[in-house]
């Protein structure tokens, strides 16, 4: 593999090799079982594969939380040395070659903007639209790897695609767990040995909404999770919401439910001083 810092050298390489599909993993490093899922279905489906890894700052509306985001270069490079072939790069470029000057745009994704994440982590999706058209300018991929871990940053990925009429497809990989059932994240490495202990309440907890939905209307699964969770000390819910997998409507009661659509439960939670967020899919029959 090859490893490259700067956008010249990165398009000299894919120039040079010209191979097709390109296919392109970006991600914020911190590197896991995860995003080497992501790695291996690329590699899988593309003869040269890019891997990003870049922290990009307009994405965090906390400072703090900007600060702390884990960073492991040498581990990333270790991980990507095992999974990547001669011909696949690693891009790492610093913020003033994605941004050499601040990206004032402004993206809208309707009903996106006003649900779960976007209402929590105001501005967020805007900084991933950002980079995400940036890199995607920069790498012109053919295919992209997510993860659906990220459910609504992959609609939201899917939806900036449709406006800006970029021909790259989108894929969405399903989520890697640890054996307990916690969804695997570049944040867990930072969560109390103690919380960590309990995190698997999450994963264990959003499994029941699936036995619970032929017996119970919306609001009391909604209340169970909230309250199952936030019995368990460390640990407090910020929203658990039942979307369709395209417009990320929330769900009230069980006669909103359309046939032939796809519906997932959503959940962000505070564990300790750390936010996790994690899905399933609730399978109606
Ligand atoms: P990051 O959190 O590093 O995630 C990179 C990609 O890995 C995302 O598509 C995410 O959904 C996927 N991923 C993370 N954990 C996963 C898991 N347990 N199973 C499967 N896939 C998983 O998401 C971002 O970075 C950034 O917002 C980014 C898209 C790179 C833009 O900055």
């Amino acid at each position: 593999m090859k490893v490259s810092r700067t956008i010249i050298e990165l398009q000299k390489c894919l120039k040079e090799l010209s191979l097709s599909p390109v296919g392109f993993v970006p991600t914020m490093g911190a590197l896991h079982e995860g995003h080497i899922s992501l790695v291996k279905s690329a590699i899988s489906q593309c003869p040269i594969v890019v891997i990003s890894i870049f922290v990009n700052p307009t994405q965090f509306n906390d400072k703090n939380d900007l600060k702390n985001y884990p960073r492991t270069p040498e581990g990333d490079i270790a991980l990507l040395k095992n999974a990547l072939r001669e011909t696949d790069i690693v891009f790492t470029p610093d913020v003033k070659e994605i941004y050499p000057e601040e990206d004032m745009r402004e993206f809208h994704f309707g009903n996106l903007d006003n649900v779960m994440e976007a209402l929590h982590r105001p501005h967020h999706f805007n900084g991933v639209a950002q980079v995400v058209s940036r890199l995607f300018d920069i790498v012109k991929p053919d295919i992209a790897f997510f993860g659906q871990k990220d459910f609504q940053q992959l609609a939201v990925v899917k939806a900036l695609v449709k406006q800006t009429g970029d021909k790259v497809k989108i894929t969405g990989n399903p989520i890697i767990r640890e054996i307990d059932g916690l969804a695997m994240s570049s944040r867990n490495r930072l969560l109390d040995p103690g919380i960590r202990n309990r995190a698997s309440i999450i994963y264990k907890t959003l499994s029941s909404a699936n036995s619970m939905i032929g017996k119970y209307d919306i609001p009391e699964i909604k209340s169970y999770i909230k309250d199952a969770i936030n019995n368990v000390p460390g640990f407090n819910v910020e929203y658990f919401e039942i979307v369709d997998d395209t417009e990320l409507i929330p769900l009230t009661k069980k006669t909103d439910i359309r046939k032939g659509k796809r519906y997932y439960g959503c959940i962000a939670v505070q564990a300790g001083k750390i936010r996790l967020i994690d899905n399933i899919e609730i399978r109606l029959v």
